[in-house]
């Protein structure tokens, strides 16, 4: 049986940047607070007009080709992972797939939030695993900044939550690459984290009520997800690990889902890794959802933070509650 290996990545920002020191000016907030409990100085909104979440997913791929050598005609099958979609149907993976130009394969999208990455990774990685396909595209991207609450009533998530896409080619190989994938959901917490609007159970999807309501608005319970995000997080790894039959001292470096930084610093302290084996960038992006771990899978692999040989753990905890996690040995 065939494994598969990340040949390239590629990730893309909306070149707009909101500051701390920006949200002061529009909601009851301070840089001192956003700083001490989520860790994040600045993030970047989409530009209406110009950035969708297929554009960018667009631009992360071509990257992500460049670097592995490939031209998107080499894609085989496009897995998209996304929770907030250019339309409500169809998925943002046909999206891409017309802007690449590779009409005809096979486009999946994938609505597992923050841990919408590691399940779309698992997912090409079957395929792969299996030889239906040879190379698989693996794109999250986000537009989170639409969907936030910028009042004083939503600062507690709308200082979080922000917008970016990061892609990775996978291809098969007969050497080592994707070790192993483990995904985990429990529904019942399904109304923790979540935008409930415009969902399709209601008699009119649109009325005037919702509109003056708040329920288009991401919504978080956030002390709920931080206990349940430390507990999953360590569970998940230390799964990963077990299968692997390693220690946590063999992880080279930890690319955590950017949750928090209070969250991954907890998780870092858990299993004692040294800084220099954690890649957190979520100081710069906050928290884009699927878009976090391939941002900064990319980022670090630019930075020379992974290189052939290692062993890279990937672990995502989020709305579903989902959680999951993947090692890999680059
Ligand atoms: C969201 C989070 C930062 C809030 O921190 P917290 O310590 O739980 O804060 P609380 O919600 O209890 O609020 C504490 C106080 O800060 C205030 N506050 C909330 N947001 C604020 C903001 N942006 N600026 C200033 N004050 C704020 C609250 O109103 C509250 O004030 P009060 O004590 O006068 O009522 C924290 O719960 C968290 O990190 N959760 C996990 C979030 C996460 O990782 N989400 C992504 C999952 S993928």
């Amino acid at each position: 049986m065939k494994n598969s290996k990340i040949i390239g990545l590629g990730h893309y920002v909306p070149e707009k940047v909101v500051t701390n020191n920006d949200l002061e000016k529009i909601m009851n907030t301070t840089n001192d607070w956003i700083v001490e409990r989520t860790g994040i100085e600045e993030r970047r909104w989409f530009v209406p007009g110009k950035d969708t979440v297929s554009n960018m997913g667009t631009r992360a791929t071509k990257i992500a080709l460049n670097r592995a050598g490939l031209a998107a005609k080499d894609i085989d099958f496009i897995v998209f992972a996304t929770i907030t979609p250019d339309y409500f149907f169809p998925g943002s993976g046909v999206l891409l797939q017309r802007e690449l130009g590779i009409q005809g394969i096979g486009a999946l999208d994938i609505r597992n939030a923050c841990s919408g990455f590691i399940y779309a990774l698992s997912i090409a990685d079957q395929f792969i695993k299996t030889g239906m396909y040879k190379t698989v595209l693996v794109v999250g991207a986000e537009i989170q900044s639409s969907a936030l609450d910028k009042s004083d009533e939503g600062r507690s998530s709308s200082v979080i939550f922000a917008d970016g896409a990061g892609a990775a080619i996978l291809q098969a190989t007969e050497s080592e690459g994707v070790l192993s994938t483990h995904l985990h959901a429990d529904g019942d917490y399904a109304e923790e984290l979540y935008v409930k609007d415009p969902g399709s159970s209601r008699e009119t999807r649109l009325s005037k009520e919702l509109l003056d309501g708040k329920t288009f608005n991401l919504t978080m319970n956030g002390s709920a997800v931080f206990k349940h995000a430390v507990v999953r997080f360590s569970e998940v790894i230390t799964e990963a690990l077990k299968q692997n039959g390693y220690q946590p001292d063999d992880i080279d470096l930890l690319v955590p889902h950017q949750a928090n930084l209070r969250i991954s610093n907890f998780v870092q302290k858990q299993f004692k890794l040294p800084d220099d084996k954690v890649y957190n960038n979520i100081m710069h992006y906050g928290n884009t959802t699927a878009a976090s771990i391939p941002i900064a899978m990319s980022e670090a692999w630019e930075k020379g933070k992974i290189n052939e040989g290692d062993l890279i753990c990937l672990a995502a905890f989020g709305s579903g509650f989902t959680w999951a996690s993947a090692l890999i040995r680059w």
